[in-house]
């Protein structure tokens, strides 16, 4: 099932249960966390797309404890990532499965470009992401 779903490029990673847990606003996006419970644990990750993302995002709780946000475009095809908790990288979920490291290094597979990180600031219970860097 899983290697159907690589060749379809079907992601593992969900979007926000809630909407309300994320908004876009001057050039930001702010995370509630406190609405966002897939961010609760290290090596999990949530995809925020539409709302005029370009490009869409991959924003997860790395194996290192922080927060990270990087462009959801694998930089081979094109394809959405993973994260994959335990491994402190992130994996493209096509059959070629390019990894990249939480800030965006390809380390493996198919992709030979890294993907683009953005920072996030954590500020409490909220996430800043700048979108303009
Ligand atoms: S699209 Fe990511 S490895 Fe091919």
């Amino acid at each position: 099932m899983k290697f159907l779903k690589r060749i379809f490029g079907i992601c593992e990673t969900p979007l926000p249960g809630n909407p309300q847990a994320w908004s876009v606003q001057n050039g930001s996006i702010r995370i509630d966390l406190t609405r966002m419970p897939e961010l609760k644990t290290s090596g999990s990750g949530v995809r925020l797309e539409g709302r005029g993302l370009d490009p869409r995002l991959l924003v997860l709780h790395g194996d290192d404890g922080k927060y990270h946000a990087i462009a959801n475009r694998c930089t081979h095809m094109g394809r959405r990532i993973d994260t994959i908790a335990g491994s402190n990288t992130i994996e493209c979920c096509s059959v070629s499965k390019s990894t990249f490291t939480y800030d965006g290094k390809p380390v493996g597979g198919a992709a030979k470009k890294p993907v683009k990180a953005y920072p996030v600031v954590q500020d409490g219970e909220t996430l800043v992401i700048a979108l303009s860097n």
